[in-house]
C-alpha cells in the first residue's frame, strides 16, 4: 500500500496522531479497561462492539468486523482512497509530503486521473454557463422551469446544457489548448474513424440537458444528458472511464453524506431528476444510482454511512421488481430495508410535482413500509385472494417470506399480521412456519454461508453468543497474534507450519506475515495491518490484534504448532474410526481389519513434538 509515498513517512504521520482522537471525532468513546469502546460507524447497533486500542493505535468492531488503524478508519468514514486518506493527514498533521521535485516518484495513473478531472470539470463549467447564461440554453432553461426546477437549483446541482451540435465542446476544447485523446478518454468526445480525415472527434452529448455526476470528494467525473422533451434514447450516460465506474459511485453522494449520516438513513431513487426534485423538497438525503440495477459496492457505501436505506422507486412493476432486488443486495450488506409506496404511475419526481414537497416527506418517505411488511403486500398483486386456492398459495408464499426474516419477534409480529388479515388461527400459521423452516434448514446443509449468516445478522444479534471456536481454530489464532507481536515466533512458525494453518484465511494473514518480515519491517501488529491490501485479512487480522494478549510461553508456542500440524490427522482418524464403525455393523471383518490397522499407521503418523 502507498508505494509511491515513502514509509518513514507515512509512520511520521501515523505517529503523529491518536487513533483515540481521531476516531473520537466520529464515534462518541467511553474508556472501558485499555481500550474504548463506541456504537459502530460502520454498522447499526446499539450497543457498542467498536473499540479502539490506544496500545495499538488501531480499531476494530467486535460485531461487524471492520477493523484497521487510522489511514484505514478515514479511508473508510470518508471514501478516500489511500493516497487521499495521507494527504489529508499530512495537511492536518503539518508534514510535508514530498512532491513532484522528483523525491517522489509520479504516479502515471493519478496523473492520467487528474487530467482526465480537468476536463470533465473544464465541461461541466462550460455547460452550467450555456444553461444559465447563454441564448444556446433558453430552451433548456424553460424546460428544466416548466418541470419546477428552480434557478437556485440548476445552480446546487451544477445543471448544464450541451448544444446541439457536433462540434460546440470540441472546438471548445481546442481552443483551450485540450488534447483530444484526453477528451476522448474522458467520455466527452467520440472519435469517429481515423481515415477520415484530421478533425476525427465530435461531441457525445449534444442537445442535452446535463447532469454532472461526482465523486465522494464532489469532483465531476462523468455525466448523464437528458433529451429536451421527447427523443431516444432519453438518457444518454458517459461511458466508463478511469474516473467513473457506474457500479461504484452514487449519485448525488457527496452532497448528501452529511444528511444522511446524521439522519442514519439514505434514500435510494432511480433517477437524477428523483434526487433533484427530493432535494428541493426539502429531502436531503436522496441518492440514485447511475443507470443501472444496485450493486454490491454501491449497497456497502450505503451501508457504511447510514444503517437504513429507504427505497423509493417508480410504482411500477420494473420499478417495483428493481426495488426487489435492490432490497436483497442492501440487506445482504446489512442495512435495514425501507420501501416507500408511490402511487400508481408516478416516480417521485412526479409526486412531489402534483402534491407537493409536505406530502412527499410526510406521508411517502416517513411512511415507508419495513421491508417484509412491504414484501408481503407487493407478494398478494400476484394473487387473486377472492379465489380459496389462491389464497392458500399466497399465504404458503407470505409464510416462506416470514420464515426468512431473522429475528423470532419479527416473525411473530407478521405472522400475527397475517392470522388478522386472513382469520386464521396463529398456531396453524406458526406450525406451517415450523415446517417451512426446518424444510428450508435440511436444504441449506451446514455450510454455514445462508441468509442467517450475512453482517447484520452477526453485528446485531449474535455478539457473545457465536459458537466456540473449535481448540484448532483458537491454537491458529493465538499463534498468529504471537507471530505478529514477535518476529521470532514468525520465523518458527514458517519453519514448522509454514503455508499449512487450517484455516484458509489464517494461511493467507501468515504468508503476508512471512513476506513482512524477510522485507525487513520491524514488529509492529499496526504497521502490519496497514501492508495488509485485502479487506477480509485486514478485518481478520485486526480481529486478532485488538484482542489483548498475555505473554505466550514457549511451551504454549509448540503446543500450538503441535496442535495445527496435528489437526488434519485428527480429522483423518475421526473418520477412519467412522468407517471401521460402520464396516462392523456391516459385518465386514476383512475391511474392518483393514481400516483399523490404517488408523493404526494415521496414529503413528502423529506428532509429538513441535
Ligand atoms: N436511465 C438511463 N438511460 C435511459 C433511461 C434511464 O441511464 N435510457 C437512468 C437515468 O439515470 C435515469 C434513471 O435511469 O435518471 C431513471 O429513468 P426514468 O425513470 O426513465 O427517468 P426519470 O428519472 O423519470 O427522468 P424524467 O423524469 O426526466 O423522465
Ligand atoms: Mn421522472
Amino acid at each position: 500500500m502507498g508505494g509511491r509515498i515513502p514509509d518513514d513517512v507515512i509512520d511520521r504521520i501515523r505517529d503523529h496522531f491518536d487513533i483515540v482522537d481521531v476516531v473520537g471525532q466520529t464515534v462518541q468513546l467511553k474508556k472501558s479497561g485499555r481500550n474504548f469502546f463506541g456504537l459502530c460507524p460502520f454498522h447499526s447497533e446499539r450497543t457498542p462492539s467498536f473499540s479502539v486500542s490506544p496500545d495499538k493505535q488501531i480499531y476494530y468492531c467486535f460485531g461487524c468486523g471492520a477493523g484497521g488503524d487510522v489511514i484505514r478508519f478515514l479511508m473508510e468514514t470518508e471514501q478516500l482512497t489511500f493516497v487521499e486518506a495521507i494527504t489529508q493527514l499530512a495537511d492536518q498533521a503539518g508534514i510535508q509530503l514530498p512532491r513532484s521535485q522528483g523525491e517522489m516518484r509520479r504516479d502515471p495513473e493519478e496523473e492520467k486521473r487528474q487530467q482526465l478531472r480537468k476536463v470533465t470539470e473544464l465541461a461541466a463549467r462550460l455547460y452550467h454557463h450555456l444553461l444559465l447564461e447563454s441564448d444556446h440554453g433558453a430552451q433548456a432553461r424553460e424546460y428544466l422551469t416548466e418541470r419546477g426546477i428552480t434557478r437556485g437549483t440548476m445552480e446546487e446541482f451544477q445543471l448544464g446544457f450541451s448544444p446541439d451540435s457536433y462540434h460546440f465542446l470540441h472546438s471548445f476544447l481546442k481552443r483551450r489548448g485540450v488534447d483530444e485523446k484526453t477528451a476522448v478518454e474522458a467520455g466527452l468526445l467520440v472519435e469517429r474513424d481515423s481515415s477520415r480525415g484530421p478533425s476525427a472527434c465530435f461531441d457525445r452529448f449534444r442537445g442535452r440537458i446535463m447532469f454532472p455526476i461526482h465523486d465522494t470528494q464532489g469532483r465531476v467525473i462523468a455525466f448523464g444528458g437528458r433529451v429536451l422533451g421527447e427523443g431516444q434514447p432519453k438518457y444518454l450516460n458517459s461511458p466508463e472511464t478511469t474516473l467513473f465506474y457506474k457500479g461504484k459511485f452514487l449519485y448525488n453522494l457527496h452532497r448528501a453524506r452529511k444528511a444522511v449520516r446524521k439522519a442514519e438513513q439514505a434514500i435510494l431513487f432511480e433517477g437524477y431528476m428523483d434526487v433533484i426534485s427530493a432535494w428541493q423538497a426539502g429531502v436531503f438525503t436522496g441518492v440514485a444510482t447511475l443507470g443501472t440495477a444496485l450493486t454490491e459496492s454501491q449497497a456497502r457505501v450505503i451501508r457504511r454511512n447510514a444503517g437504513t436505506a429507504v427505497i423509493c422507486y417508480d410504482s411500477d412493476r420494473a420499478g417495483q421488481n428493481a426495488a426487489d432486488r435492490a432490497a436483497e443486495v442492501l440487506k445482504e450488506q446489512g442495512c435495514v430495508v425501507k420501501v416507500a409506496k408511490m402511487p400508481p404511475g408516478m416516480d417521485p419526481d412526479d409526486y412531489v410535482r402534483s402534491r407537493g414537497a409536505d406530502s412527499f416527506s410526510g406521508e411517502v418517505i416517513a411512511q415507508a413500509l419495513p421491508y417484509p411488511a412491504f414484501k408481503l403486500e407487493s407478494l398478494k398483486a400476484g394473487f387473486n385472494l377472492r379465489d380459496e386456492e389462491e389464497k392458500m398459495g399466497y399465504l404458503t408464499r407470505a409464510i416462506e417470506v416470514i420464515a426468512e426474516l431473522p429475528r423470532a419477534i419479527e416473525q411473530d409480529h407478521y405472522l400475527r399480521r397475517l392470522a388478522e388479515e386472513f382469520h386464521l388461527s396463529l398456531d396453524a400459521l406458526k406450525q406451517e412456519l415450523r415446517r417451512i423452516a426446518s424444510k428450508k434448514r435440511g436444504s441449506n446443509g451446514d455450510k454455514g454461508t445462508g441468509k442467517w449468516n450475512n453482517g447484520y445478522h452477526r453485528g446485531k444479534h449474535m455478539v457473545g453468543q457465536e459458537r466456540r471456536p473449535q481448540a484448532h481454530e483458537q491454537a491458529e489464532k493465538r499463534l498468529l497474534t504471537a507471530m505478529m507481536h514477535d518476529r521470532s515466533v514468525a520465523d518458527r512458525v514458517m519453519k514448522t507450519v509454514g503455508a499449512d494453518f487450517n484455516i484458509e484465511i489464517h494461511a493467507a494473514i501468515a504468508a503476508y506475515l512471512y513476506s513482512y518480515y524477510s522485507e525487513g519491517h520491524p514488529a509492529d501488529p499496526g504497521r502490519f495491518l496497514r501492508y495488509l491490501k485485502d479487506d477480509r485479512l485486514l478485518r481478520e487480522a485486526s480481529g486478532l490484534v485488538i484482542l489483548d494478549t498475555p505473554e505466550v510461553t514457549e511451551e504454549e508456542i509448540s503446543d500450538y504448532i503441535r496442535h495445527i500440524r496435528n489437526y488434519p490427522l485428527h480429522k483423518e482418524i475421526e473418520r477412519k474410526k467412522e468407517q471401521v464403525k460402520q464396516a462392523e455393523r456391516a459385518g465386514d471383518i476383512a475391511e474392518a481389519t483393514r481400516l483399523g490397522v490404517e488408523l493404526i499407521r494415521l496414529r503413528e503418523k502423529v506428532h509429538k513434538q513441535a
